[in-house]
């Protein structure tokens, strides 16, 4: 497969280092022909690893922070001139609770840190797409793809507040999407991924255990970055033009299992 995204232009949010899920939408992106702008929050940029990424793909890098919305404005005015037009494809990659990040449980928030998870996390996407509909920067049948989780569904109590974010990342995508495709025919989605080892993920309690657990819970196994890569820009590409407003399980079947035989095997009594 070669050139499926040939002639797209687009915007990637959150490549913090070569373990994230953004970073290899960008490679793929890349060698299947689309042009992008890279961007992540200024203080992300002080690591250094995205100036690689965009040496490798021929991109240049407009940083925003997703919680400003100067900034995000900032991002589409410049892409534009970047890329000489309207983009057609949006990578939302975007996650951080200070309380998971500092050891705080669900039932004794920072609630000062809460309203910062439920903006990065979760208002950013609307910040985003509020800010591209005002510039009219998105073209006729482009695509917005946010990355999300199952626990803004089922609980997993060491996800914290970060569920309740991504509660709010996913009503979003809908209702923006209402908006948005009347409007001008954009969609929006949101793809709920399996677990993977990121530095977001290790920020969550317990990881390891839990990827080992998702791992048997999951009859095709846990996704891996590089396939939720490919399933973005199958969204990104106009082999899924009429899918909106969705939110897409990309989890090797852990939605939808309730148990399996090697999880089962655990509870056998001698
Ligand atoms: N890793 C997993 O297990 C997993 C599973 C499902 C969904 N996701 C989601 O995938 C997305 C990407 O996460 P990842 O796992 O690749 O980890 P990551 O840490 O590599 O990416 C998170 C990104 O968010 C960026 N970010 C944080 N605050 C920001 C701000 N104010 N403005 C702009 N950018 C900001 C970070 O700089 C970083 O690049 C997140 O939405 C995450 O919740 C991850």
């Amino acid at each position: 497969m070669a050139g499926l995204l040939e002639g797209k232009k687009g915007i990637i949010f959150g490549a913090l280092n070569d373990m994230s899920i953004a970073w290899k939408v960008a490679e793929r992106a890349h060698e299947e022909g689309a042009t992008f702008v890279l961007t992540n929050a200024p203080v992300a940029m002080r690591m250094g690893a995205i100036q690689e990424l965009a040496k490798k793909t021929g991109s240049e890098i407009v940083p925003a922070d997703a919680t400003v919305n100067e900034d995000l404005e900032n991002l589409f005015i410049k892409s534009q001139e970047i890329l000489g037009g309207k983009v057609d494809f949006v990578l939302h990659s975007i996650g951080m609770s200070p309380n998971v990040r500092k050891g705080k449980g669900y039932t004794d928030l920072n609630h000062e840190w809460y309203k910062k998870t439920l903006d990065i996390s979760g208002m950013s996407l609307h910040r985003t797409l509020q800010a591209a509909k005002k510039l009219d920067a998105i073209n006729d049948w482009g695509s917005v793809v946010a990355l999300t989780y199952i626990a803004a569904q089922r609980i997993f109590p060491d996800y914290g507040d970060m569920a309740d974010a991504k509660s709010v990342l996913e009503s979003i995508a809908r209702s923006f999407g209402y908006h948005y495709g009347k409007d001008s025919k954009v969609r929006i989605n949101t793809i709920s991924q399996s677990p993977v080892m990121t530095t977001a993920g290790q920020g969550v309690g317990g990881f390891d255990a839990f990827l080992n657990f998702s791992e048997q819970m999951s009859p095709l196994g846990n996704a891996g970055s590089l396939d939720c890569a490919n399933y973005c820009l199958a969204m990104f590409s106009d082999l899924t033009k009429y899918v909106t407003m969705q939110n897409l399980f990309h989890d090797g079947g852990f939605s939808k299992t309730g148990v399996t035989a090697e999880v089962m095997e655990k509870f056998m009594s001698e």
